[in-house]
């Protein structure tokens, strides 16, 4: 049966910039949007925004809060009270600020790599120094931690540990014991958690999200999470993003650092999430369905047609990591295929240590780009 989601829309004569990068006969299957419309409510919701056309300067977002602060709790066990909440235009903008909130120049901040690039700004904006633990891939392609040696990569210095979870770019969910190592030792030297948990919502089957800071109120005090309802919901051009800091003490160093240069959620941005979390939970639900069916196409059609590439089923996140380093594409797979396959990717050296050899691909997209990509790859990688 079709699905809307099956759907072709034109993004190209729109201001996109996942359609409008690569010449016209490259099949764009790269940066972290979807080419689906976002759930029927949001864009109802926006309308009905727009039909009022009066756009000053909005309030705090308090019945936003209030839902996220009920979402939490009813999708997470996890109580929070809505002033707890930042509002933010972007998770990025959101890391940033707590790496300035922390600052203290030359101390370090630890990622695990490789990871979303962005994450490698951070530390040098805020006059800090960036500290790698390189996550391990198991036999079965999957990742994992080993916790002695990420300990080990603690030192003195280390002030922020930024976890990304669910983990983009490798699409590992993160289990409740391997969250409480990380948070263990995280707290036994002292050491801040920011959690980026952008594609919290965007997890298959088997798998569960736990935000880090649900573990326990120790945890909680030295958190901060990041969430938005932008990846979700396919709505990212409209920059609405959120902080949750328990910590009061914590939470007013990141409304210092803010002041003057950080505002918060344009009034779209607002509109959007709030029909997004209160009438978005059917859409959600089915683009879920949708995305596993794309994830187990391309999983099945490299292990069975194009084995020269491999690939672990994600576990969330909309994102398939697949290693190139046996097709003979060289050191830059990516290029070789925008070249070759006419199939943009990202390349994965960009997501750092462990990337080298690999190309990141969007699923997010009608099923039928996944097929065409998957048949463009398989000829580039068989001609060779
Ligand atoms: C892990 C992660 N964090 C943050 C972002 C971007 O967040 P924002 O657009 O809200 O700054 C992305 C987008 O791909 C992402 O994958």
């Amino acid at each position: 049966m079709a699905s809307s989601f099956d759907q072709i829309i034109d993004r190209r004569s729109t201001e996109c910039i996942k359609w409008n990068v690569y010449d016209k006969d490259v099949l764009p299957m790269w940066v972290a949007d979807m080419d689906f419309r976002s759930p029927e409510a949001v864009i109802q919701a926006l309308r009905e925004r727009v039909d009022h056309g009066v756009f000053g300067y909005p309030g705090d977002p308090f019945k936003l809060r209030e839902t996220i602060v009920e979402r939490l709790y009813r999708l997470y066990d996890w109580k929070i009270s809505p002033e707890m909440i930042v509002f933010m235009p972007g998770v990025v903008t959101g890391f940033n600020l707590t790496c300035h909130a922390m600052a203290q120049p030359g101390k370090a901040i630890l990622m695990q790599v490789p990871v979303y690039f962005p994450f490698f700004g951070a530390p040098t904006n805020a006059g800090m120094v960036r500290q790698e633990y390189q996550l391990v891939q198991r036999a079965d392609g999957s990742y994992g931690i080993d916790f002695d040696a990420f300990e080990a990569s603690f030192t003195d210095d280390t002030r922020i540990f930024m976890l990304c979870n669910p983990h983009n770019p490798v699409g590992r969910v993160f289990k409740r014991d391997e969250l409480v190592k990380m948070a263990e030792i995280c707290l036994k030297h002292d050491v801040l958690i920011c959690s980026d948990e952008i594609h919290c919502d965007l997890i298959f089957k088997g798998h569960k999200h736990l935000p880090i800071a649900s573990l326990s109120p120790e945890v909680a005090r030295s958190t901060v999470t990041l969430m938005a309802p932008s990846k979700t919901f396919n709505i990212a051009g409209l920059e609405c993003s959120f902080a949750v800091v328990e910590n009061e003490a914590l939470r007013n160093k990141i409304q210092a650092a803010r002041q003057g240069m950080v505002g918060g959620v344009n009034l779209m941005g607002q509109v959007a999430a709030l029909a997004a979390y209160e009438d978005g939970q059917d859409w959600l639900s089915e683009v879920l369905v949708y995305l596993e069916k794309n994830r187990d196409l391309i999983c099945k059609t490299i292990t069975e047609e194009i084995p020269e590439l491999k690939v672990c089923a994600p576990e969330g996140t909309y994102l398939a990591w697949i290693d190139c380093r046996n097709a003979g594409l060289g050191d830059k797979p990516a290029e070789a295929l925008v070249k070759q396959a006419r199939v943009g990717m990202n390349e994965g050296a960009v997501f750092g240590k462990g990337g080298e050899g690999f190309v990141r691909m969007n699923f997010g997209c009608p099923t039928a780009y996944v097929e065409e990509s998957l048949k463009r790859i398989r000829q580039a990688v068989h001609e060779r």
